[in-house]
């Protein structure tokens, strides 16, 4: 616990706070700003996997369904409210079997291989380098081109680094603007492979290391244009990956990447249904999402003893729920529905990062379309926005704020059988536009909360924004009922200086307190 909350705790406790059986007290200390909370928390992912990319973002430029340079107007339009700060691309799995020189050129000319890690179905590679600039483009989103360690080398990085980022009139970059480019595209962050520890090589995190260094002494950009370089690091609960590369890593390396996917039976054979599952898997899955505090705490101290000067980032680069696929889809595409426990965990996700905001600058969502835990679902030329998408929608204000710190008292434990969770999660910031903003998330699918919230520092007279909950645990949106999840607007007043939260049962809400 933090000096702040513990002496607000103390306050309460030594007040005799009253709280009715029930009653959430939250405190937001307005007048103790804390490290901004990086655009890129939310960021996207886009790999080659499955309908993620192909049919559901790119169309290509001469199909029926209007686009832009190939990609469809009615997805860069929601994305677009998003405003995705980032997408990271090719992969994943898939970005260490990538060769780029096979994704430029004309499109007709680009060889046809088998995605061997999804589905084993053709890549054409339509989607390439100068594609993906593309969409970056139209969305206003940062770059994160993630490179081929497992099967490339360290030439073909180095040399794709400098066919993207050279304003010389280089072979390279000649070939570039052959192909239709002028200007160096923009990369933001360039990552040097991708989960060493299993699909991209199965190396112990020694052996990466030393590749690692040897790779990044080779990647160079024009000066001023170097992108941040990350490192590929660990999963789950294991820990070593941080600690071997930041302690044996001290030059270029900008951020250590993790991973952790959200399983509500914690198997990855049989990993629960995305919906039609009991209470004892809203539950569990409430439970493994919120590990994701515990991940990062186990890391960053790791990252404080051996970079204490906050150098390195710690980006969670792939994170989200992984269900069993949808019955009759090809199990190597990843396609699962996302209904109001998916927003309910993205919510609890955000809520987390915020607290750690000196050090994970960077989380991207897994995947942004169509894949596990997606913003957006298509079926051929249909769209529909998922609840996880609203829950992105929701927290906008939060990209770029300054966090907030909070403290809670009363929150009780919602159970089911043995296992337990804080009923309400919290999390609040100061707004680019000055405003206080307030996150507040019901785990509880049964019960609401009474949240009583004391802004120290700041008028709180009423709080406005919005409200996403639904009847079922499930609920969710489909093709035939698109908008049977989405948010509704959401009020709370102030009584006695304080404002009056009735949070609903499985509910997030996030409103500007003025
Ligand atoms: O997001 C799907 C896959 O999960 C990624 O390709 C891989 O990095 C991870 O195992």
């Amino acid at each position: 616990m933090n000096i702040i909350k513990k002496t607000i705790l103390a306050m309460s406790l030594a007040s005799g706070a009253a709280f009715a059986a029930g009653e959430v007290s939250v405190t937001i200390d307005a007048a103790k700003p804390g490290p901004v909370i990086n655009k890129n928390v939310y960021g996207q992912f886009a790999e080659h996997l499955g309908t993620g990319i192909y049919e559901g973002m790119w169309v290509g430029p001469n199909s029926k369904q209007p686009n832009t340079k190939g990609w469809r107007n009615d997805v860069l339009g929601a994305l677009k409210e998003l405003h995705v700060p980032l997408v990271r691309w090719p992969g994943g799995c898939f970005a260490d079997e990538y060769h780029w020189r096979e994704g430029i050129g004309p499109r007709n000319k680009r060889p046809v291989k088998v995605n061997t890690m999804w589905g084993g179905v053709e890549e054409n590679n339509a989607v390439g380098t100068h594609e993906f600039f593309d969409l970056a483009e139209l969305l206003g989103a940062e770059t994160y081109v993630n490179g081929n360690l497992g099967t490339g080398s360290n030439q073909e990085m180095a040399e794709w680094l400098e066919y993207m980022t050279s304003p010389s009139k280089s072979t390279l970059a000649e070939l570039r603007r052959k192909n239709g480019r002028d200007k160096p595209f923009k990369v933001d962050y360039f990552a040097v492979g991708n989960e060493a520890w299993g699909c991209g090589g199965q190396m112990t995190p020694e052996h990466y290391a030393n590749l690692y260094k040897t790779a990044a002494e080779f990647l160079k950009a024009p000066h001023g244009q170097s992108p941040k370089f990350i490192a590929s690091g660990g999963n789950d609960n294991d820990t070593k990956w941080t600690e071997v590369l930041s302690a044996n890593v001290k030059h270029k390396m900008d951020a250590i990447s993790f991973h952790y996917y959200t399983i509500p039976t914690g198997k990855w054979e049989v990993k629960g249904a995305a919906t039609g599952f009991a209470e004892g898997e809203w539950i569990s899955t409430m439970k493994n999402t919120m590990r994701m505090d515990e991940l990062i705490k186990n890391n960053v101290a790791i990252l404080d003893k051996n970079d204490p000067s906050k150098k390195v980032g710690f980006y969670v680069d792939e994170w989200g729920t992984w269900y069993d696929v949808e019955k009759g889809t090809n199990s190597g595409f990843l396609y699962q529905q996302n209904s109001l426990r998916d927003a309910v965990v993205a919510a609890l996700n955000f809520n987390i990062f915020h607290n750690y905001a000196d050090r994970v600058k960077m989380t991207n969502i897994a995947q942004m379309v169509n894949v596990l835990q997606a913003m957006i679902l298509t079926d051929k030329d249909k769209m529909l926005l998922t609840p996880t998408y609203h829950a992105y929608r929701m927290y906008v204000p939060f990209q770029d704020a300054t966090s907030l710190p909070v403290s809670m008292s009363g929150n009780g434990q919602y159970s089911v059988g043995s296992v337990s969770v804080p009923q309400v999660s919290a999390s609040a910031a100061r707004g680019k536009d000055g405003k206080v903003y307030l996150a507040l998330v019901n785990t509880n699918p049964k019960e609401a909360a009474d949240v009583s919230v004391n802004v120290a520092g700041a008028k709180a007279g009423v709080a406005r924004g919005q409200l996403l909950t639904a009847d079922a645990m499930d609920a969710h949106n489909t093709f035939a009922k698109p908008q049977a999840v989405k948010p509704v607007p959401f009020e709370a007043k102030a009584s006695n200086g304080k404002l009056q939260v009735k949070l609903p049962a499985k509910a997030v809400v996030v409103v500007a307190v003025e």
